[in-house]
């Protein structure tokens, strides 16, 4: 519902919140079309249509600005509604991760599949699914990206257990447990899920039988517990930039930082950034 961005997001979905000029799902979808992703499927609520609209063909804009001669801008536009093919599908009651997975099965079907937690923005060069999919063609079995993160800010993930695997340096590791929200003192490690998943098909047969957990929602991460005994699940170290736009202080600086990335305002932005006196 995106309480933590009130009032922004009164009337808007936070995923339709711009961090410079695109808003923070264009990122994610990005991510998922750099990764190599062709079908990608929305899981949405009633209140959420703006997200299936902006990747959409809008005619009248289109034929607009073609007309005003704007041509850069019509470029941007059509890029976005040829990015993907859209389908997605309504989760009817906020019962969380899990369940929105779940409710994707008979599109999904038997195939292994990423999930892409929309708030979570990665900006990496090489993307940091593809880097996940490099894991999956090995290993052929699901993983978790994971990331250090501080004592203070462990029990806003779900945090691994790991152990080495042989052969492999400390970026791919085995996954033993997941233990969601933890606090500083529960928590098994620093390694907190950073929202991008490859999930094998077993993982639908693990959250059918998952029970509403932490908060009433559908966990992922207790359908993960379950995977654990019947597959091998893998984690992998992603160690580039990492921006959970759902929290107000990371929303800020990752519209700093890819503003100071940006050819049109990069040079400008910095030099006003140098000049605050602060
Ligand atoms: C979800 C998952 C959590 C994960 C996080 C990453 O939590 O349940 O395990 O670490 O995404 O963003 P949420 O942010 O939906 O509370």
């Amino acid at each position: 519902m995106g309480l933590r961005f009130l009032p922004a997001t009164k009337a808007i979905p936070k995923e339709m919140l711009p961090i410079v000029d695109k808003p923070a799902i264009q990122y994610v979808v990005e991510e998922a079309v750099q990764s190599g992703f062709e079908d990608i499927i929305f899981v949405t609520s009633r209140s959420k249509s703006e997200i299936e609209d902006h990747f959409d063909y809008d005619y009248r804009l289109e034929h607009t600005l073609r007309e005003q001669g704007k041509h850069d801008l019509l470029k941007v536009v059509q890029d976005i509604s040829q990015m993907i093919t859209i389908s997605s599908i309504r989760q009817k009651q906020p019962l969380g991760l899990g369940h929105a997975i779940l409710i994707t099965r008979s599109s999904i079907g038997e195939e292994p599949f990423g999930v892409f937690n929309a708030d979570e923005i990665t900006a990496d060069e090489i993307p940091c699914m593809k880097q996940l999919i490099g894991v999956y063609e090995k290993y052929r079995s699901s993983v978790v990206a994971v990331q250090e993160v501080s004592q203070e800010a462990i029990s806003r993930y779900g945090v691994v257990a790991v152990e080495p695997v042989e052969g492999e340096d400390d970026r791919v590791l085995l996954v033993k447990d997941v233990v969601e929200k933890p606090s500083p003192q529960k928590a098994p490690s620093n390694l907190a899920v950073i929202g991008r998943y490859i999930l094998t098909p077993t993982i639908f047969q693990c959250l059918k039988r998952t029970k509403l957990g932490a908060g009433g929602e559908i966990q992922l991460t207790d359908a993960l517990r379950s995977l654990i005994e019947e597959e091998p699940v893998y984690a992998y170290r992603y160690e580039g930039p990492r921006y959970d736009a759902g929290n107000k202080l990371e929303y800020l600086i990752a519209t700093v930082e890819f503003a100071l990335q940006r050819e049109d305002l990069g040079e400008e932005f910095r030099r006003y950034l140098k000049n605050l006196k602060l």
